[in-house]
């Protein structure tokens, strides 16, 4: 970080600790955090591409490099990415979709974007297009009685060089330059500016998501800094002392939550959640796991989940128990499950585990129904959930829209089968 934007960040933390003090009233989100639970599901792989969540988008394009939306815009002719990607922007999530999540008694949506969609620097070969379908998406979400969730979720210089950040490399370097965190933070400012007056449908703003706190303190400390800049361009949005009613999603970076502990916590700081995420399938070891172990390890993190300081949500989880679908872990890369990917040991086929439900066996469907209901209940613990993802084209183990047809979710997600999954 430069010495020029750390006064600058601290002179917003200055700013932000002095009005906060000030302020008569605690925040009034648009939804009663804390005292009603988040029962959500993320629209993933819409606005920004996923290569394992619409494959045929990646496969159509005959070229084996395009494998992250950045190389998407790289290597084709900007008419073929473009009218790709209208096309699916247009039908891969319409208002049905919102009718659908309401009615299968959800209440919070969160909604994946890239930076990208408000800005591109000169030779990024990103396509923009995003944002009528992000302001779609919020008037959907007010005509079912959603609320959501802005999440961005790609940042200059990628956060964590997965290729969900938009752009997929080996070691990311949004942190390392301060030009990039500067640029994200005036996109946060727009965001927090278009809606800070609509805290009733858009009652949460996350700045970004999945830092790679795992690469160290190079990365946390850039991380930290950022969140407490956002805390000032989120809260305190209309340039001056008033504040708006949008919560801050934080997410955890990847570190346990006592790290976290009495960050930005009340009286001083107001309208802070924390973000984890919750996965039980990108190491050898969880591969291993057997079904019940799955369980068990999600049911063990209740006594955490419920004792932490802030609004705990946990934004990302799935019923999926391997890493299967095609393309997880990047398109060309194999599955670790079935020793396809490069140093894993093989567990076992991955046939009947991802792909269309009609592959699925009777007790793999009971499995999931379980772990879903593990879960929730645990999850219900904190704050809430939002399971990723609504829909998929071709892994249906992760998708909501095929947990509600084929039954291993509830039409009603508080009517349980298994509430003593837990013990
Ligand atoms: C920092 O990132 C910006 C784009 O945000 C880029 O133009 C610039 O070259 C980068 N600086 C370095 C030293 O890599």
């Amino acid at each position: 970080m430069s010495p020029v934007h750390s006064a600058v960040a601290a002179g917003l933390l200055g700013l932000s600790f002095l009005l906060s003090a000030l302020a008569d009233n605690p925040i009034n989100p648009g939804f009663p955090y804390g005292s009603q639970k988040v029962r959500g599901v993320n629209l993933g792989g819409w606005l920004v591409l996923e290569p394992w969540i619409t494959p045929s988008l990646f496969d159509n394009t005959g070229n084996s490099a395009i494998v992250d939306e950045w190389t998407f815009g790289q290597y084709q002719d900007y008419n073929t990415a473009h009218n790709a990607l209208v096309n699916h922007w247009n039908t891969w999530i319409t208002e049905s979709d919102f009718a659908a999540i309401a009615a299968a008694g959800l209440n919070h949506v969160r909604l994946p974007i890239g930076y990208w969609a408000f800005e591109v620097g000169p030779g990024e070969p990103y396509i923009q297009g995003q944002l009528p379908y992000l302001q779609n998406a919020v008037a959907w979400a007010g005509n079912h009685g959603l609320k959501l969730i802005v999440d961005l979720h790609g940042a200059p210089g990628s956060q964590n060089g997965f290729d969900n950040s938009g752009q997929r490399m080996s070691y990311p370097h949004w942190h390392s330059n301060s030009t990039n965190v500067a640029r994200t933070d005036a996109i946060i400012k727009t965001i927090a500016g278009m809606f800070r007056d609509n805290p009733n449908v858009v009652p949460i703003i996350a700045p970004l998501n999945e830092p790679a706190g795992f690469y160290g303190s190079d990365v946390l400390n850039v991380v930290r800094q950022y969140w407490y800049d956002s805390y000032g361009n989120i809260r305190y949005p209309y340039g001056s002392s008033q504040e708006s009613n949008t919560v801050v999603l934080l997410h955890d970076a990847f570190q346990p939550l006592s790290y976290w502990s009495g960050f930005q916590t009340p009286p001083g700081w107001q309208g802070v959640a924390l973000d984890t995420h919750i996965y039980t399938i990108f190491s050898d070891q969880e591969e291993a796991m057997t079904q019940s172990q799955h369980i068990s390890t999600v049911c063990g993190k209740q006594s955490d989940i419920s004792s932490f300081d802030l609004w705990l949500i946990v934004g990302e989880w799935t019923p999926a128990n391997t890493d299967c679908a095609r393309y997880l872990n990047g398109r060309g890369v194999g599955a670790r499950y079935d020793g396809s990917y490069s140093g894993s040991p093989r567990v076992g086929s991955c046939t009947g585990l991802t792909g269309s439900s009609s592959s699925f066996s009777s007790s793999y469907k009971t499995f999931l129904r379980q772990f879903w209901e593990a879960q929730v209940i645990s999850y219900e613990k904190g704050a809430g959930w939002i399971m990723w993802t609504w829909k998929a084209e071709n892994a249906d183990e992760w998708s909501y829209q095929a947990g509600l047809a084929n039954g291993w979710i509830p039409q009603n997600p508080t009517t349980l089968q298994y509430p003593n999954i837990c013990g």
